[in-house]
């Protein structure tokens, strides 16, 4: 029986170590975009702080162009995923662009935050696990479900 090379693994953890050092010259952009901040949702609401804090930390990093990047968003390959997260979230929701949503698809967006909310699916797992601040609280839960309802209700379709 013919004995493996000992070192038959090297060959594949250099070539991966220089794939990992590479793909760091791909940094992520991290400019965010000027915006209107008029047409911002809570700018433009009478929202009490603690809701428009709630809402601010655990929601905006994703679904607002007040995205911050923490040091990790320096990292590739986690910043490749993490941007995925916010191109995804302000594809769907885009609260600093809420004015410009036009009443109907305002009510919508509200309705499913609800959704997402009660489901526990909204903030995503991954981002509560290194925001601690966004990790909603039942009694927070059900202060910023409440708001968000009654916010919804108050459009005229
Ligand atoms: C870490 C990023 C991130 C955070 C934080 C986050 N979301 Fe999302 N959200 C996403 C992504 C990505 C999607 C796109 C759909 C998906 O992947 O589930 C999404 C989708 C949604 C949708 C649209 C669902 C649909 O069917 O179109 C709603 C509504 C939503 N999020 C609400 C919220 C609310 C409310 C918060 C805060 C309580 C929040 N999200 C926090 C990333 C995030």
């Amino acid at each position: 029986m013919s004995s493996k090379p000992k070192n038959w693994i090297n060959p594949i953890l250099i070539i991966a170590l220089i794939a990992l050092v590479v793909i760091q010259f791909f940094q992520i952009e991290k400019v965010n975009p000027p915006y209107d901040t008029g047409n911002d949702f809570l700018n433009s609401s009478l929202a009490s702080t603690e809701i428009k804090t709630i809402i601010k930390d655990a929601c905006y990093d994703c679904h607002s162009y007040e995205t911050q990047y923490p040091w990790y968003t320096y990292v590739a390959p986690i910043s490749f995923w993490i941007k995925g997260h916010i191109k995804g979230g302000r594809q769907h929701l885009n609260f600093s662009i809420w004015n410009s949503y036009d009443a109907k698809k305002q009510h919508h967006k509200l309705e499913e935050c609800i959704e997402e909310i009660k489901a526990n699916n909204m903030p995503l797992k991954s981002f509560t696990w290194t925001h601690q601040e966004a990790k909603l609280t039942d009694q927070q839960r059900t202060l910023i479900l409440d708001w968000i309802n009654s916010k919804m209700k108050s459009i005229d379709l």
